[in-house]
């Protein structure tokens, strides 16, 4: 939510030193934008003023503004890319925001609880504010501290001195960046429950929302704390806390390459991540058991004792990753005999849960920054309970603060909807239920080394479908004019018909809704009428035959009422092919494992319908990637 970008460059002629900034941040934005895309803008600092531009809508058009109004060059600089929360979209609105007689300009992520009793404070001191957000009133309060407080002298402590003092007064969630015309080589950050990283450079720092924003420069990145300030400059990288104490944060090395947050030739990073998926289960899979078939899960280290005592486990999540949630839900309770709950970060901690020191907490975040999931997890960890983080960021904060993490290896997800990262959490949450029976002796270990083989087959078989993906496209082509889907499915075909109705609001902005097949008759049934298209997760009519079969009935209860039913099933399913419209086969696998090749037919089907209505797959209306407010 909201993307920021800072730099600061040397011009002394080093290696990699010197670059224009606003060549760095608008590269940095570029990468972010996936954050947020309601508008964007920029400030330099150059020949000791501050310049910015500001434009509503995507990137594009800040580009296009810079294209006729253009920056200076500078070694210095901030940007901002949006997802509105105080104030609509507009130019106004969008950051940075500038106080201290246009000497300072700040962005922000994250939102403001005090902004109204400070803005009152401001304003009774003359200040006057031009927009609507509570970005606004921050930067107005850093400019009066900066100015009346400190004297406006760099001396005293300058920019960095005045953040702290400023970061005292704040309440919420936010990360701030700031320039102030008179350190023109200087940028000063903070961080509260919202995201930074600082990029460490030859000659030149960067800060960032995540380590993309300064990919294409360096690999050494550096964690903060919450609750701290960092201050740039191209030599040096200073961090305190909101009182001025010093503090460390923690370097690592970024395993990614840029190469694989682009898009590849694909035509949308969505279609890429899609493509990605056989690999993005495969390194998830990689180095984590022995030619024994025994989990080696070393990142774990949650004392294994603890884990045998573990009476309930509660899987916190929010949107696609808790449908990934609820899959697992079903191999853990099966392989482990654990109850297992899977409930949305945001209503868990409201209702008073029960939660103890036996209680496993699995969140699942692909950010690791989702704003409700966090408050969720400490929430849990204040009740004494275990917290393991399935997520696809590393050192991101979710699975700082939680007592172990196990990563899913994706690789970067940029399009908003998320489609790879889905199908690496299921395979993480397997990891870790298989892991748990290993521990508490619920199977037997020839057991766990089958169903790891038959994980290990599972990328071919993602392949398999990819290969074969044209019809499906056509399909979602066709069905451009489509006003409602529905879809369907039994057991784990249940949440993974909704994800495929996810999907598809999410791209196609038409009705969906997905529903257990079983509970059609209990009312979801009066919604089908002459010519509704409604999907259907068929399970496999080897195993749990009864399971095939009711389904089945249910494919005839909707075609009976006039239904265009489109059927998922498993190969040599022939029976299928009376009740369906088009069926779309996927490869034999074991009933538990099959949603991990049963979605990807469905994102298939959204990306095809939502591009052929013209949609921007990558980034769809009023979404955000990362929802870092609550
Ligand atoms: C947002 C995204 C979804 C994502 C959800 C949870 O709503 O648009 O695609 O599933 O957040 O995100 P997380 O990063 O916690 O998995």
């Amino acid at each position: 939510m909201c993307g920021i970008v800072g730099y600061v460059g040397h011009s002394d002629g080093r290696v990699n030193a010197g670059h224009n900034a606003l060549d760095v941040v608008l590269e940095g934005l570029r990468r972010l934008e996936y954050r947020g895309y309601d508008s964007a803008g920029i400030a330099v600092v150059a020949d000791g003023t501050i310049s910015s531009r500001k434009k509503s809508g995507k990137l594009s058009n800040l580009i296009t503004e810079l294209d006729t109004r253009p920056l200076p060059e500078s070694l210095t600089g901030i940007g901002h890319t949006r997802w509105a929360t105080h104030g609509g979209p507009t130019d106004q609105n969008a950051h940075p925001h500038l106080s201290d007689g246009g000497k300072l300009a700040l962005i922000h992520n994250g939102i403001i609880e005090n902004f109204a009793e400070l803005k009152l404070e401001l304003q009774g001191k003359g200040v006057t504010f031009e927009s609507e957000t509570d970005t606004e009133v921050a930067a107005a309060l850093l400019g009066d501290i900066y100015r009346n407080q400190l004297g406006g002298d760099v001396t005293n402590g300058g920019l960095t001195r005045a953040m702290q003092l400023a970061c005292q007064r704040l309440e919420g969630a936010f990360t701030l960046l700031a320039v102030h015309a008179d350190q023109p080589d200087v940028v000063v950050a903070a961080r509260r429950n919202s995201p930074l990283v600082v990029g460490l450079g030859d000659g030149e720092n960067f800060l960032g929302s995540d380590v993309s924003g300064f990919i294409d420069y360096t690999r050494r990145a550096v964690e903060l704390g919450q609750d701290q300030i960092v201050t740039i400059t191209a030599d040096s990288v200073e961090i305190t806390d909101f009182y001025g104490a010093p503090a460390e944060g923690k370097e690592y090395k970024v395993d990614w390459d840029p190469a694989s947050a682009e898009k590849g030739g694909f035509p949308s990073f969505m279609e890429k991540e899609i493509h990605d998926q056989p690999d993005a289960v495969r390194q998830t899979l990689l180095g984590r058991s022995d030619i024994h078939g025994k989990l080696t899960l070393d990142e774990l280290r949650v004392d294994p004792e603890l884990l045998k005592h573990v009476n309930k486990i509660i899987v916190l999540a929010c949107g696609t990753s808790a449908y990934a949630g609820q899959v697992a839900k079903y191999a853990i309770e099966h392989w482990c005999r654990i109850p297992t709950e899977v409930e949305l970060s945001h209503e868990f901690r409201y209702r008073d849960p029960i939660v103890d020191e036996n209680t496993l907490i699995v969140s699942i975040s692909q950010s690791g920054e989702t704003m409700d999931t966090l408050m969720a997890v400490r929430y849990a960890k204040e009740q004494g309970a275990k917290t393991v983080s399935i997520c696809n960021t590393n050192g991101s904060t979710i699975p700082r603060e939680s007592d172990a993490v196990l990563y899913t290896h994706a690789g970067p997800e940029i399009a908003v909807a998320s489609t790879k990262a889905f199908l690496a959490q299921i395979t993480a949450a397997y990891l870790l239920g298989l892991y748990l029976a290993q521990l508490r002796g619920n199977k037997f270990q020839g057991e766990i080394k089958d169903i790891l083989a038959d994980l290990g087959k599972i990328p071919a078989k993602v392949q398999h479908i990819l290969d074969n993906e044209a019809q499906i496209k056509e399909l979602g082509r066709s069905m451009a004019d489509a006003k409602s889907v529905l879809f369907l499915g039994r057991h784990v075909g249940f949440p993974v018909a909704m994800e495929g109705a996810l999907k598809l609001k999410e791209l196609a902005y038409i009705h969906a809704e997905g529903f257990a097949a079983g509970e059609l008759k209990h009312g979801p049934i009066a919604l089908i009428e002459e010519g509704q298209p409604v999907f259907v997760v068929v399970p496999s009519p080897r195993g749990r035959d009864s399971l095939h079969a009711k389904v089945v009935s249910n494919i005839q209860e909707v075609r009976a009422r006039g239904a265009r039913t489109i059927v998922i099933a498993e190969e040599g399913d022939e029976a299928v092919k009376a009740y369906a419209e088009h069926v779309f086969y996927i490869p034999e696998t074991p009933t538990l494992l099959a949603p991990l090749l049963a979605t990807v037919p469905l994102q298939i089907f959204a990306l095809a319908l939502a591009s052929a209505k013209g949609y921007d797959v990558d980034q769809p209306r009023n979404l955000a990637k990362s929802v870092t407010v609550e």
